[in-house]
């Protein structure tokens, strides 16, 4: 197994960049997260681990050895993507032992790895059917398992459960999480998916534009997020922003953040906002409502019941809310605000 690093990588296509001067450190044998809008260089950050992009401008290190100059097949990494392509007309033992005969390894060590992995993903008796027999769920694990009976120094996933419903999504990640833990291959998965982010990740990056936003432990990012465009990526739903003054001197504009889950509802004529209930959306443990106030309209996360064209109070405690520059978009430190 091996760690992996990313020195100043710098990738452009067409005189755009995709990825601009990224660098951190996956320790060997850690899960980490990489999220983020779409288009923000997450899928050309695997490629160029994987080797599918030549880097322009950095390195690549897997372990201690910069892999630059390595072509993909001697790199001992495994990707999964989105859009597996198994081969139709092999079967799922097939698919499964394809990569290690063509890496030339002998027929009875390539059926003990394929029993292995099959084994561990719940595909044994699957092993005869061909890919049209299976639901979308086994295939997708047909396609992890092409992944891992290779044994490969680092994963890289590229939202491998974006074509699954949401059941299979949960069942698979738990699967993914149980994988990981048993196996420490060091792992680079990228996700949409808030929950896949927050349960999977040891340490989470999340990129807007080619560049690093913020890293560290899921926590950390959701309580302490650097910038708006983290506050805003974590959380949902996200967290809610509204316009407000800083006199420190020079008036500065600014947006206090507060998450729905930390709003509470109150009396009408208590708390620090007052508004109507617009929308109420029940979830069971909890309602989703939005309340219109002056200057928008917050969502509310709730464990009461809320009605619609109700007129609420709402209380944001001061430790719970958030400042950001307005111009700038950065967290500024708290400031004894009155909303
Ligand atoms: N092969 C390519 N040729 C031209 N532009 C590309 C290519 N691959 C990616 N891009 C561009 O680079 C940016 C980042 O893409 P990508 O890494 O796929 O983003 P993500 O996976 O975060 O959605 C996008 O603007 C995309 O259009
Ligand atoms: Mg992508």
């Amino acid at each position: 197994m091996a760690g992996v690093t990313l020195e100043q990588v710098t990738q452009t296509f067409a005189q755009q960049v995709a990825v601009a001067g990224v660098s951190f450190h996956i320790p060997d044998g850690q899960f980490w997260v990489l999220m983020g809008p779409s288009g923000c260089g997450k899928s050309t950050i695997l490629r160029t681990i994987a080797g599918l992009i030549p880097v322009q401008t950095g390195r690549v290190f897997l372990g201690e050895r910069c892999v630059n100059q390595v072509p993909p097949q001697e790199r001992d990494v495994a990707m999964v993507f989105q859009n597996y392509a198994l081969y139709p007309h092999f079967t799922v033992a097939e698919n499964l032992a394809f990569g290690l005969k063509m890496r030339g390894v002998p027929h009875p060590e390539r059926q003990k790895r394929v029993q292995w992995v099959a084994e561990l993903l719940g595909l044994t008796h699957l092993l005869r059917q061909k890919p049209g027999q299976l639901s979308g769920g086994q295939q997708q694990r047909v396609a992890l398992g092409r992944a891992m009976v290779r044994s490969p120094q680092v994963f890289l996933m590229d939202e491998p459960l974006s074509n699954l419903d949401s059941r299979l999504r949960d069942q698979t990640r738990a699967e993914l999480k149980r994988l990981h833990q048993q196996l420490h291959i060091t792992t680079l998965y990228v996700t949409h998916d808030q929950t896949e982010a927050m349960t999977l990740a040891d340490q989470l990056v999340v990129m807007h534009q080619g560049q690093i936003q913020q890293l560290g432990p899921p926590q950390e990012l959701y309580a302490q997020p650097l910038n708006k465009t983290v506050a805003s990526f974590l959380g949902n739903p996200p967290m809610n922003f509204l316009p407000a003054w800083l006199f420190p001197g020079l008036p500065t504009e600014i947006e206090v953040g507060i998450r729905p889950e930390a709003i509470e509802i109150t009396a009408p004529g208590t708390g620090q906002l007052q508004g109507q209930v617009i929308v109420v959306e029940p979830l069971g443990d909890v309602t989703l409502g939005q309340v219109q106030v002056n200057g928008g309209e917050l969502w509310v996360k709730t464990p009461k019941s809320v009605s619609l064209g109700e007129t609420v109070g709402l209380a944001l405690p001061v430790n719970q809310r958030y400042y950001f520059c307005t111009r700038t978009g950065q967290r500024i430190a708290e400031a004894g605000l009155k909303l």
